[in-house]
């Protein structure tokens, strides 16, 4: 769901008047949402972009409003963007609970451009890569927990060679225990953030409900107008300066294939509380037809049923039913024990849940992409830079705002600013 230039506006007035709300189509933290469809465990859901023939979506995938994308068999999938408000942008259809994604990419050059992939959840849980298309030393790992935005502190840069410039693989590993960023191996993580933490504050922010997957372009800075403009000034330097679009300028991220697996059960996940605490989460696959990985069944092909859930063939799975396809809240099974802890119980002799590694500072090559987390940032205003960093690429997932302030949750000011900021940049997306 993405809010139309015009209705952005509206909010926007709505929102410099004072309290909206993180967006998200339905909050299962704040009430009873629909279950979310899962991937399951079957097999890893691939897709290879570079084969994609047409400009509709590939199986499996969505479009945010106003995505219009290409395909080629050389680079893969196009997020061009020619214009201030362009922001094409892709979400799987189905959900992962926990589990591994990796795709092949190369992130957008461009001054005041935005790249980015990320997992994100009902609950505003996240967990990003992104490029600032200025930098072409580093790439961006961040994450969320809850739509709390209340810190920026938690994004890392870490120097690679050609970010935006070359191609590269970029994992995600995602269990109870902890994520771990790759880049180009699945050996070395360039981040590993334990649940424990101090920065999830005790598990509470670490991310950890069914998350979508999101790859999309972004302009992080419009105009020297938005660079000039209190509210959008910090985003603009964060992302190093306006974006030009004199002429036939444009910015293109490709991604040529995306492999995601879920380590989940499948069928619908469901968050049977309030908590958004991953045992929580219920998938109405459990029992038989959960686990065996080894059957060919059900929730492996159920990626490309998109929206009909759980083709849970293997009709004995109890109570899996047929009831979820509605989104109706509780499909859980019977006797349905918790998702979360399967095989997921095990940390890797590498994955201590130290620290240390999490809060390393990436030191970069960038311009005013520093780690947010020191506020040393090279931009003078350490902490509006780093605030609008966070912020915005919280934004860019989070759909921030809404005009139904039905929530009666206050922002402070640089919510504010960062949600002008989502809005500011158009990229408003489900
Ligand atoms: C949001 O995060 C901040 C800082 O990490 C923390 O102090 C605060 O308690 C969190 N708020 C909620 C509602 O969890
Ligand atoms: C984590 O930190 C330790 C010691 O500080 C270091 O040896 C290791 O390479 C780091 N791992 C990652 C993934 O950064
Ligand atoms: C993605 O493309 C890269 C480069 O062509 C290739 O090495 C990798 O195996 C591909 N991954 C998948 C899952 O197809
Ligand atoms: C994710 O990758 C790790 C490391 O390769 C592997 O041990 C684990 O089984 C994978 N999980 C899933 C759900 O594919
Ligand atoms: C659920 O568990 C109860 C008690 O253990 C048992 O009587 C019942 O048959 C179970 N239901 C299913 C669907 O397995
Ligand atoms: C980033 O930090 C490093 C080390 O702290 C410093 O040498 C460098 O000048 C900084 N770069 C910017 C752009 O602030």
């Amino acid at each position: 769901m993405r809010f139309t230039i015009a209705t952005a506006t509206a909010v926007l007035s709505a929102l410099q008047a004072a309290n909206a709300q993180t967006f998200t189509a339905c909050d299962p933290t704040k009430k009873t949402c629909p279950g979310d469809s899962g991937i399951g465990n079957g097999k890893p859901f691939n897709t290879d972009f570079t084969s994609v023939s047409g400009t509709d979506a590939p199986t499996g995938w969505t479009y945010a409003d106003g995505t219009t994308m290409s395909y080629d068999s050389a680079n893969g999938a196009n997020f061009k963007i020619s214009t201030k408000t362009g922001a094409p942008t892709i979400s799987t259809s189905q959900y992962i609970m926990f589990g591994n994604v990796s795709t092949y990419a190369k992130a957008s050059p461009g001054t005041g451009i935005v790249s980015s992939f990320i997992l994100e959840s009902d609950d505003l849980d996240e967990i990003d890569w992104e490029w600032l298309g200025s930098n072409d030393g580093s790439v961006e790992s961040n994450f969320f927990g809850k739509g709390n935005v209340t810190t920026y502190d938690r994004a890392i840069y870490h120097p690679i060679s050609q970010a935006v410039t070359g191609w590269h693989t970029y994992n995600i590993e995602w269990t109870k225990d902890y994520v771990k960023w790759y880049v180009d191996d699945m050996v070395t993580p360039v981040r590993i953030l334990a649940y424990d933490d101090p920065k999830t504050i005790k598990g509470t922010q670490f991310p950890q409900t069914p998350m979508k997957i999101k790859l999309g372009n972004w302009v992080g800075c419009a105009d020297a107008a938005a660079a000039a403009d209190p509210k959008t000034q910090g985003t603009c330097q964060w992302a190093g300066g306006p974006a030009s679009f004199d002429g036939s300028a444009s910015y293109s991220m490709y991604v040529k294939n995306i492999s995601i697996s879920d380590a989940g059960c499948g069928g619908t996940y469901t968050y049977s509380d309030m908590t958004g605490s991953f045992d929580s989460i219920k998938s109405s696959n459990e029992g038989a037809s959960c686990g065996s990985s080894s059957s060919p069944s059900s929730s492996a092909d159920s990626s490309s049923a998109a929206s009909s859930t759980t083709a849970s063939g293997t009709a004995s799975s109890t109570a899996s039913a047929s009831t979820v396809s509605s989104g109706t809240t509780t499909a859980s099974a019977p006797n349905s024990t918790t998702t979360a802890s399967i095989s997921t119980s095990t940390v890797p002799a590498g994955a201590s849940p130290s620290s240390g590694n999490a809060t390393a500072t990436g030191s970069s090559s960038g311009s005013g992409s520093n780690d947010t987390s020191t506020g040393s940032g090279s931009t003078g205003t350490g902490a509006t830079t780093s605030n609008a960093g966070g912020a915005s690429s919280s934004s860019t997932s989070t759909p921030q705002i809404t005009a139904n302030s039905a929530s009666s949750h206050k922002y402070g000011t640089v919510e504010l600013v960062v949600m002008a900021l989502g809005l500011g940049v158009g990229y408003l997306v489900m």
